[in-house]
């Protein structure tokens, strides 16, 4: 089956792949390349677009307050990961090989050129700038919803949980900071401290379902060839472009690297002259369709694997809200009441989540979604996206779900079914209230219909059946097949029955 999805990707990339990048040389007035990074976008920057959707927000229903808060966090800006500082070293080691003319038109930045990064042996870890992302945003949440924040620190009113990897535990603690500051004893500014609970890396199947759901694992791996292929040729015909221009023998390879440095010293040193400077504007739009349609395949719309692998996470947070009902209507007397459930994860478990509530997606296709179809990828550039990486999941991105309690006939609300309800759902990616297009492209959605038509269609699913790795069993020829017959028959002690049997393979770590 995977086979001949694979196919189809291939074919699919193959019709879109050949077109030429626009011939304007300089980029238009106003062009940031610190907008177009894709998920290596800075927090600040890119929580101000909201790709390309500038709709109203209506207020609040009147009479309405927030009694429950869930939110879903990536990390914060981070260092270049070990994996990315040595592909930045492969690219130095070539650079300095490059042919270079005399008198050529290479930069001059690159003719002695060292990556700020070179032969570091750690990376991967929370910068300055991302504590400062997550304290800023606990300082803003605490905020804007005083009501939710009032109460004196408990780990059950406020459960704060991270993944078992130092960025994002790291900036659960920066997040802490800013929410509970000034409402201890310690030092200055009164902090107090919180606890941060993480589950085990190879089981956290709420933050980290990507790294225990043995069928995604499967998925990617056969999927993301097709997907590098793609990526190559986009690489490729700005290779053809920015060669002659540089008269430099560039490789796709080249400008692969070239990208990532791009990336990374915009938007963690605020260079934009140097590998940036490479590229003109059109060309680094194609780059960063590259790198969100890579997004969309491997981890968003384009398998529905991606998301659905996410069905542990999307329960916990309905089954929160439940709980925090029926704490609201008394029927639940026991503990503490929670106020807010706060998770700090990676741009793998911000990605799929925002997929399950139905965000961010192209032409808004809500049936294709509701029967979890896979979806085409956004078209190339000079066409306009929903779909982009800078907005969806740049560092420090966030999803939160704030549940409303409503007066029964609540003034201001639109339709009969908002009447009727006693508590929304409203959601907010980066802090923006966004409308679902599963609720009928409401801002405020009723949560029994939030239930049914948002979060209904993907908690049919388990994670155990979801990640389950099917094996079919291998084809045999018929020879041998009489042969095992005859050994079933006879009971021989030979095992060849059991090598086929499908259990055999399956995987159990889910
Ligand atoms: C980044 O550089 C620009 C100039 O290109 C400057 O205006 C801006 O203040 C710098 N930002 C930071 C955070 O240093
Ligand atoms: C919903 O509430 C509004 C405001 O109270 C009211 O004008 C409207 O008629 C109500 N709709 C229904 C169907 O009850």
């Amino acid at each position: 089956m995977w086979r001949e999805k694979i196919i189809s990707l291939l074919i699919l990339f193959v019709v879109v792949g050949f077109q030429s990048i626009p011939a304007a040389s300089g980029s238009p007035v106003g062009f940031d390349v610190r907008q177009h990074l894709s998920t290596v976008t800075r927090y600040e920057v890119g929580k101000h677009y909201r790709g390309g959707s500038d709709e109203a927000v209506p207020p609040v229903p009147s009479g309405c307050v927030p009694i429950h808060l869930n939110l879903v966090a990536r990390h914060g800006t981070r260092a270049p990961t070990k994996k990315r500082i040595k592909q930045l070293d492969e690219l130095i080691a070539k650079v300095s090989k490059l042919d270079r003319k005399d008198g050529s038109k290479v930069p001059a930045w690159l003719k002695d050129f060292h990556s700020p990064w070179e032969g570091r042996t750690y990376g991967g870890e929370l910068l300055p700038e991302g504590e400062q992302e997550l304290y800023e945003l606990g300082q803003r949440l605490r905020e804007r919803y005083p009501t939710l924040f009032q109460y004196d620190y408990h780990p059950d009113v406020y459960p704060i949980t991270a993944t078992q990897v130092a960025r994002s535990a790291a900036s659960a603690v920066a997040f802490g900071m800013g929410l509970f500051e000034g409402k201890g004893r310690l030092g200055g500014s009164n902090h107090r401290a919180f606890s941060v609970i993480t589950d085990s890396r190879d089981r956290d199947i709420h933050l980290r379902f990507h790294e225990s759901c043995m069928a995604y694992k499967e998925s990617k791996k056969l999927r993301k060839p097709a997907v590098q292929v793609f990526q190559d040729d986009v690489y490729r015909q700005v290779a053809a472009a920015v060669g002659p221009r540089y008269e430099l023998d560039l490789t796709h390879e080249d400008v692969e690297g070239f990208w990532l440095l791009c990336k990374e010293e915009a938007s963690l040193l605020n260079i934009t002259d140097r590998a940036c400077g490479l590229f003109n504007a059109a060309e680094v739009e194609l780059l960063e369709w590259a790198d969100d349609v890579q997004a969309h395949h491997l981890k968003g719309y384009g398998e529905a694997i991606n998301y659905q692998m996410g069905v542990p996470l999307l329960e916990d947070v309905v089954s929160s809200m439940d709980q925090s009902i029926a704490a609201d209507k008394g029927t639940q007397k026991n503990g503490a009441v929670e106020s807010a459930r706060l998770r700090v994860a990676h741009a793998e478990t911000v990605i799929p989540f925002t997929c399950l509530l139905g965000l961010f997606m192209e032409g808004g296709d809500v049936k294709s979604l509701q029967s979890e179809k896979s979806m085409k990828h956004p078209a190339r550039p000079p066409h306009q996206r929903v779909w982009k990486g800078s907005v969806v999941a740049p560092f420090g991105a966030n999803t939160a779900l704030v549940l409303y309690k409503c007066p029964k006939k609540a003034e201001g609300t639109v339709s009969s079914a908002e009447n009727a309800s006693e508590y929304l759902v409203q959601v907010l990616h980066n802090e923006k209230p966004i409308s679902m297009p599963a609720c009928n492209g409401r801002h405020f959605c009723p949560f029994t219909e939030f239930k049914e038509t948002v979060a209904g269609p993907h908690l049919k699913n388990t994670f155990e059946t979801v990640c389950k790795v099917e094996v079919t069993p291998p084809k045999i020829s018929w020879p041998r097949r009489v042969y095992q017959r005859v050994s079933q028959i006879l009971q021989w002690p030979f095992q060849t029955a059991n090598l086929n049997s499908p259990d055999s393979r399956t995987c159990k770590a889910y």
